[in-house]
């Protein structure tokens, strides 16, 4: 069975040094959870600039979905940036972002009239979908959810509501945008049971928010992830999505799913509202999309998607190297990746139940295909979130060669490369144990 290998004290002496460097280079905003200092990735596994091996349990945050460095990805890219790298599709027309439009208009859940918009980010998808919303809608309110991330830019920014220190001291923030709580089944809101939850919430946000707040014909759209991301890998109640739907018709405001994190094969399907059986009015998506090159997208209906020359662009989104590593990346998914997220991540999830079970701390384990999370508290009756223990369970686990994130107050996040197999999951499984152990001390 392949391992992690560190051979050295970490941070290695090499390391130590781009640390040092690091300090005065670069901007010290990043939320880096441990010293790992990456120089090379194949697969599921990466090295250290000290030829340390780790293995990989976030996929550069939920991006390598093929794993790192795909030799089909390397094989396009290196095609593709030999014949054009850049041209700008903001003056200029070019097949490659032709061809990836098409193919989102195909895998994006609803009819294949739709248009894309393409992006270099998650953030930046989310923004054009602001702006869309209100030219079309002309309406200028947006909802969003507590515990939601979508961005650090000042739109999506405002949209996002999981941790203060993403806002402190960055007001005002864009107007008109209310956040709702979101149906997190570990701590309901207003303590509601599992069955009633989401009607709980369809109610606050009808005779609450739409009553005291904001007339619903003002609200443009409605934001919101699948399953949220940063904000602990929360998966709502099945029924949540069809009834928020429902309401959303009613006030003909549309949906606006956030597929950024969870989208792009993750949960065992193409996109994660799949799972929830309905289809939201526009996508947005990043991450995962290219296997690693920048790119995002935000997709919608031709009717929706109907905006002058002019109104939005930018000089760097579609790529014809990212565009390229997009399709292949889709390819790559089609053909067996995403078989393979839920197989991997049905197994997995049955292990960390198990792993549940022999430690109090761990209050919950939840997640879909490979996107999931254990969450720790400090007492499983009162489940306060036990983020210092999470803390040293991942630092725990970088010691021995595995990389986790932590995501939400006490979460850590399970999304490796949807190549990950079952031998990968068991030495990440074996691990995880150990750094529990240890953080328990
Ligand atoms: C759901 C979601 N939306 C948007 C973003 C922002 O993406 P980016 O960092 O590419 O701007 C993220 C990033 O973590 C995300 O998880």
């Amino acid at each position: 069975m392949e391992r992690p290998e560190i051979r050295t004290e970490l941070p290695g002496p090499k390391a130590k040094k781009w640390l040092e460097k690091d300090k005065l280079f670069i901007s010290p905003s990043y939320p880096r959870s441990y010293p790992a200092v990456i120089e090379r990735g194949q697969g599921v596994w990466v090295w250290d600039v000290d030829g340390n091996k780790y293995l990989d349990v976030n996929a550069g945050i939920a991006v390598c979905v093929t794993g790192h460095c795909h030799p089909e990805i390397v094989k396009v890219a290196q095609e593709q940036t030999a014949k054009l790298i850049h041209m700008s599709g903001t003056d200029f027309y070019y097949p490659y972002q032709v061809q990836l439009a098409e193919k989102l208009a195909e895998i994006v859940p609803g009819a294949q009239n739709k248009r894309a918009f393409l992006t270099n980010s998650g953030t930046e998808s989310n923004e054009a979908a602001m702006k869309l919303v209100r030219y079309k809608t002309r309406r200028t309110y947006f909802m969003a959810f507590y515990g939601g991330f979508h961005g650090r830019t000042y739109g999506s920014m405002s949209l996002s509501a999981s941790k203060y220190i993403h806002r402190k001291h960055f007001g005002p923030f864009v107007p008109h945008v209310i956040h709702a709580p979101f149906p997190n089944p570990y701590r309901p809101f207003a303590g509601a049971k599992e069955d009633e939850l989401s009607d709980t919430i369809i109610d606050y946000i009808e005779h609450e928010i739409f009553h005291r707040l904001v007339a619903p014909e003002d609200v443009g759209a409605i934001f919101f992830e699948p399953i949220q991301g940063e904000g602990g890998y929360v998966v709502p109640p099945m029924d949540f999505f069809k009834k928020l739907k429902a309401m959303a018709d009613k006030y003909e405001i549309l949906l606006v799913a956030d597929e950024v994190q969870s989208g792009m094969g993750r949960t065992g399907k193409m996109f994660a509202i799949e799972h929830f059986g309905i289809i939201p009015d526009i996508v947005t998506l990043a991450k995962g999309i290219a296997s690693g090159f920048p790119l995002g997208a935000t997709v919608a209906p031709r009717s929706l998607m109907d905006w002058p020359v002019g109104a939005h662009a930018n000089t760097f989104g579609g790529n014809p190297v990212s565009c390229m590593a997009a399709l292949k990346t889709i390819e790559l998914l089609e053909n067996g990746l995403i078989e393979n997220a839920e197989r991997v991540g049905n197994y997995l999830l049955n292990e960390l139940k198990k792993i549940q079970e022999r430690y109090e701390v761990v209050g919950d384990v939840r997640g879909i295909g490979l996107m999931i999370g254990v969450e720790f508290v400090e007492d499983p009756v009162t489940k306060k979130p036990a983020s210092k223990l999470r803390d040293k369970v991942v630092y725990e686990a970088f010691k021995r060669g595995v990389l986790f994130l932590g995501a939400g107050d006490s979460v850590v996040r399970w999304s490796p490369p949807l190549i990950f197999t079952k031998e990968n999951a068991t030495v990440a499984l074996e691990i995880f144990d150990e750094a529990i152990r240890a953080a328990l001390g």
